[in-house]
């Protein structure tokens, strides 16, 4: 089945027919929510808002862990992540729907492993590709056939926040490769791959990254909301079509 995790702007799925909504308790605490159960065009989803469905859960807190643990459980085993992002990349502008093919990790302090305490053999995970290969093609196909532009591949650099990045954060972002920068795509990622779970994200450029573009002497906070509103829209058009291709 597929999961579809849903960041700033997608709290829910219009075109979701839900069927139920149930509390998951996990050895690890609680998700953002109660998972929704649906379907989407007769396949089978389980949604969650990331942040909470009141949008109340930074990206420090959000319990990584439980979300991941939980849709595992209730059968998920394909997550699709939808991730708002700043550009860094000059063609990653406001608006630019992408599916980023490799991650640098800059949290710090985040629950990010299944694997800790000394009760266990230490498992290691291949992440070469940190995301899984086979479903970033299946999101660039459903985008194809949904006429949905969506550029492929894109290095997301993965910050703490939530404060947004300082020019000279995103200055170095950029000499170690990144193209784009957004607060939740790390520890989700590699949680995934410990569960065996094929993970793939939407990248939604919601702002040009800190002294880029647009945002060359501030990112402007109060248009981000009339980017990411009809880009979410496309974003549910590629959903939609991304059911299709089920990979199962
Ligand atoms: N930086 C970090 N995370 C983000 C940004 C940004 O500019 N825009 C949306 N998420």
């Amino acid at each position: 089945m597929l999961a579809i995790i849903g960041g700033t702007g997608l709290t829910q799925l219009t075109n979701l027919e839900i069927t139920h909504r149930q509390v998951i308790r996990t050895p690890y605490g609680e998700p953002s929510g109660a998972l929704t159960f649906g379907i989407i065009n007769q396949h089978e989803v389980i949604f969650l808002a990331r942040h909470g469905y009141g949008h109340t859960i930074p990206p420090h807190e959000v319990n990584y862990r439980a979300n991941l643990w939980a849709l595992h459980d209730q059968g998920a085993r394909r997550v699709v992540s939808v991730a708002s992002v700043g550009g860094i990349r000059a063609d990653l502008t406001p608006g630019v729907i992408a599916v980023p093919h490799q991650i640098i990790d800059y949290t710090h302090g985040r629950a990010f492993t299944y694997f800790d305490g000394r009760d266990r053999l230490v498992k290691h995970i291949d992440f070469t590709h940190p995301y899984d290969l086979a479903m970033r093609k299946q999101i660039l196909e459903a985008a194809h056939l949904a006429h949905e532009s969506c550029v492929d591949g894109g290095v997301y650099a993965a910050t703490q926040g939530p404060r947004l990045e300082t020019i000279a954060e995103i200055n170095r972002f950029e000499r170690d490769g990144a193209d784009m920068v957004g607060m939740t795509g790390m520890p989700e990622a590699s949680l995934s791959r410990e569960l065996g779970l094929s993970y793939a994200a939407i990248a939604v450029v919601v702002n040009h990254a800190a002294g880029r573009g647009s945002s060359r002497d501030g990112v402007q906070l109060e248009t981000i909301s009339s980017v990411t509103q009809p880009a979410m829209v496309r974003v549910r058009k590629i959903l939609e079509s991304l059911v299709e291709c089920d990979g199962e």
